[in-house]
């Protein structure tokens, strides 16, 4: 992870913008600056194109994939977007707040139980927003273990290859095509439920809008706040004193879940745009059609946006970063993550008080991959029990 890092603050070092070549080897551009990536962000001259890999996919495969908010801009995108914001304003989140308390309380109580060394990504960070997200979309308990696998492999299409992509997504579009039978037989009080039903002026939405809709909040609802819970526990237990001082104050965690997002987000760059005319950024043109990537990683720590950026500092004041994005992309699931993550932090500091790292922080290991900004696993030990 600190190498991931150091690599990013070197390109920064050096300019706003560079010439990169992605795993599968096709060129990129890396806009690396804070303020030239929020620029880019709301520039429509950044255009929205599908997933890396897409255009290989079988055509029926790729429409029910692809048919997501993500990879459009414009009215399309709009309208898109706004059959799922009213699931996801703060108000509406926070009424999920006592069955993600819940959630968690189920979670870590065999873990308090048991007080011996743990996974904290595999026993609690990861299976925390997959139930969060497969309750709110209505998924049924028994497959959810599935739709972890394949969504592994969608975030990581370009290191896995086009033939584990086209595979994942046959088996995950024919699980989503399931569950909305399921729903159309028996609507449940869910947003799958409400997606089905949905008119957004008497403009129903089509079996590929509804299965790139449902898959898309399925992926970006967990494999993201996964990481913000692990990141924030990371840091938090690298930092001498950190975990002591947020268990003693824990009216700072709101903030330090902000901190965390900025320090070591979950999302290493935004998805690929395209220009869609040669674009200058810092005296360095980009060539219409050329690909890009806004590196949010390397935004969150510019030294020109922030004091100390290397810092991991529990009392920073909460400032304009960009784990979530920027412009009309801007993740539409922010509010729920951050009431995620702040449950999850305050019920891990008052369970675990004496919680510490069994390794080395340098050697708890970095999943690879180009799009997330993920641990592989997090080993920790209890500590005492709590007097
Ligand atoms: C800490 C957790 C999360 C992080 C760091 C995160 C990050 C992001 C980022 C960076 C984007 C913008 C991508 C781009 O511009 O290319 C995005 C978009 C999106 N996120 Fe999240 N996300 C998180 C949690 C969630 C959750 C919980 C949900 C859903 C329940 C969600 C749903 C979405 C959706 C639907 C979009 C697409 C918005 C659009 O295209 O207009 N995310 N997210």
């Amino acid at each position: 992870m600190s190498d991931r890092h150091r690599a990013y603050a070197e390109l920064t070092r050096s300019g706003p913008v560079h010439e990169v070549t992605l795993p599968h080897g096709s060129p990129a551009w890396l806009v690396t600056g804070y303020h030239e990536a929020r620029a880019a962000l709301v520039d429509p001259r950044f255009a929205a194109v599908e997933t890396p890999l897409a255009h290989l996919l079988d055509p029926a495969l790729r429409a029910a994939t692809e048919s997501s908010m993500l990879s459009m801009d414009g009215p399309g995108h709009a309208r898109l977007r706004k059959l799922v914001m009213a699931a996801f304003t703060r108000r509406q989140v926070e009424r999920l707040a006592p069955r993600i308390q819940q959630i968690t309380d189920e979670l870590l109580a065999p873990l308090a139980e048991r007080g011996s060394p743990f996974d904290l990504l595999e026993e609690f960070a990861y299976p925390l927003p997959v139930a969060v997200i497969c309750e709110l979309l209505g998924v049924p308990e028994d497959r959810r273990g599935d739709f972890g696998k394949w969504s592994q492999i969608t975030v990581n299409s370009l290191v896995v290859g086009v033939e584990a992509l086209s595979a994942a997504l046959t088996e995950f579009v024919s699980y989503l095509r399931e569950l909305i039978a399921l729903k159309r037989a028996e609507p449940g009080d869910d947003l799958a439920t409400a997606l089905i039903a949905a008119r957004d002026g008497g403009d129903r939405l089509s079996e590929d809008e509804l299965t790139s809709m449902m898959q898309l909040l399925l992926v970006a609802g967990h494999e993201t706040t996964v990481n913000l819970v692990a990141s924030a526990v990371h840091a938090l237990l690298s930092t001498p004193g950190a975990w002591d001082l947020l268990g003693a104050e824990p009216e700072r965690v709101p903030a330090v879940v902000e901190e965390a997002l900025r320090f070591n987000g979950p999302v290493q760059t935004a998805t690929e745009r395209v220009v869609t005319e040669d674009v200058e950024i810092a005296g360095t043109t980009i060539p219409a059609g050329a690909h890009v990537r806004v590196a949010l990683l390397a935004g969150n720590r510019d030294p020109k946006a922030w004091p100390a950026p290397e810092e991991f500092d529990v009392t920073r004041p909460p400032g304009p970063h960009l784990a979530f994005g920027h412009g009309i992309h801007l993740c539409v699931g922010a509010p729920l993550a951050r009431l995620e993550g702040r449950i999850a932090l305050t019920s891990l500091l008052s369970t675990f008080p004496g919680l510490r790292l069994a390794v080395p922080p340098q050697d708890v290991p970095a999943a690879p991959g180009v799009l997330m900004n993920a641990f592989a696993t997090m080993p920790v030990v209890p500590g005492p029990a709590p007097r």
